[in-house]
């Protein structure tokens, strides 16, 4: 089959598709259920339905557009990948999975393809966890990893519960029809950017995903002592900040302490109490991501933070209290998705490698209620969650071509 993918087309929408941002371009900042993410949605609909495809939404707003198979009945094949993004990000994560989801449809429909199985493209909400504290939100719901209620009370940075939020914006009824039944998918794939910088360092046009690592993160909160920043003298104080320095300090020692590359720990947020130059900080709230490709190993590495926040609590006299917010399983991808992808590779003469993904994907969770793959496109400089992320427009191409080749085998 001659697949004819439009990178100009593909391209041209990540464009457009940028321009929803609450940030100041070239960054791209896309927070879930905000004006921006609702633009977004409605201009993506939009495509979905030009190409012909049955667009429905879920209660938290997980959108499914789907190219009906021959046989409706059987269970689908899934792509899709998410299209919030993280405060001053670029334009690709994400984004490429859903456009670059679609443009393959697209291209399999000029082609005069026509599906046995059901096609349909996925837009998850809040893959992200800037919002709501934890990340893939619609997936773990769609998993069935999240209980419901769980997720209703969730409450965002102003305190607003994510029933108050989604409800204002539009989407309605019971959180707990988001779940999907096992066997819903016969396979899902998601096409992604890799976010790391091996495949454009050894020139290689593509990464098969084989394990998704083992993301957690906690939230600390220090309690301390304020007070005036010239009156209170140095033997009496409490100072949160300093505490919190030497914990950021040790979780990075604690990461480091695995003696292997593959754990990784970073303290991304500390909010200062009260965050004036002359008063000394009472209180802070940090908040720590953790990964391995290991879990337990993971796991080790949270209780060395632990131990760590009680000790620093108990030298400098201040209280330590942390809540794991998550702590989730690593998933492995199911080898006939492997070989698929591997061989689509094959056919458009693409080289390609097997690889493990450090970043956390939709994937992981659906990884729970179907066999999924994943497929990598190089990005310049291995760079991502920044304004200067890229992908080429032939890497995009490629990537939407081979996840073609791939859905149109697995669809027969
Ligand atoms: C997803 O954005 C991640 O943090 O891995
Ligand atoms: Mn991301
Ligand atoms: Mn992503």
């Amino acid at each position: 089959m001659n697949i004819h993918i439009d990178e100009s087309r593909v391209v041209a929408e990540l464009d457009r598709l940028a321009t929803f941002s609450d940030g100041q371009p070239p960054g791209v900042t896309r927070i879930v259920f905000t004006p921006a993410d609702l633009g977004a949605r409605d201009y993506l609909k939009e495509r979905f339905r030009d190409a012909g495809l049955d667009v429905r939404e879920d209660p938290v707003g997980n959108t499914f557009a789907r190219w009906n198979g021959a046989e409706r009945d059987l269970p689908a094949i899934g792509t899709g990948s998410h299209t919030d993004a993280i405060p001053n990000s670029g334009r690709f994560d994400g984004t490429v999975g859903v456009l670059g989801g679609l443009e393959a449809i697209r291209a399999l429909q000029s082609a005069g393809y026509r599906p046995r199985r059901s096609i349909e493209l996925l837009l998850f909400t809040s893959e992200e966890p800037t919002r709501f504290g934890l990340g893939c939100l619609g997936s773990r719901l769609l998993a069935g990893v999240l209980a419901s209620e769980e997720a209703s009370s969730l409450r965002d940075f102003d305190g607003i519960t994510l029933e108050e939020v989604r409800s204002a914006a539009g989407f309605r009824g019971n959180l707990a029809d988001v779940r999907l039944p096992q066997g819903y998918y016969s396979a899902f794939v998601e096409l992604h950017i890799e976010q790391g910088p091996s495949l454009e360092r050894e020139g290689i046009a593509l990464g098969v995903v084989t394990d998704i690592a083992a993301p957690a993160s906690l939230r600390i909160v220090i309690e301390g002592e304020g007070g005036h920043a010239g009156a209170v003298l140095m033997p009496q104080r409490r100072d949160a900040l300093a505490a919190a320095a030497e914990l950021i300090l040790g979780v990075e020692a604690a990461a480091l302490s695995t003696g292997v590359i593959d754990t990784v720990a970073t303290t991304g947020i500390c909010h200062v109490f009260p965050g004036a130059v002359n008063s000394v900080p009472s209180r802070v709230k940090l908040e720590i991501d953790v990964r391995d490709i290991e879990g337990e190993r993971r796991n080790v590495v949270l209780s060395l933070i632990e131990q760590t926040s009680q000790a620093i609590a108990k030298k400098r006299g201040v209280k330590v209290q942390s809540q794991l917010l998550n702590a989730d399983s690593p998933a492995r991808c199911a080898r006939f998705i492997i070989d698929a992808l591997v061989q689509s590779c094959a056919k458009e003469k693409y080289t390609h490698k097997e690889m493990i993904s450090r970043a956390y994907h939709d994937s992981l969770f659906m990884a729970r209620i179907a066999p999924v793959g994943m497929l990598f496109i190089p990005c310049r400089d291995g760079v991502s969650h920044r304004p200067d992320e890229y992908s080429a427009p032939e890497s995009i191409g490629d990537g939407a071509r081979v996840l073609a080749h791939a859905l149109a085998n697995l669809a027969a």
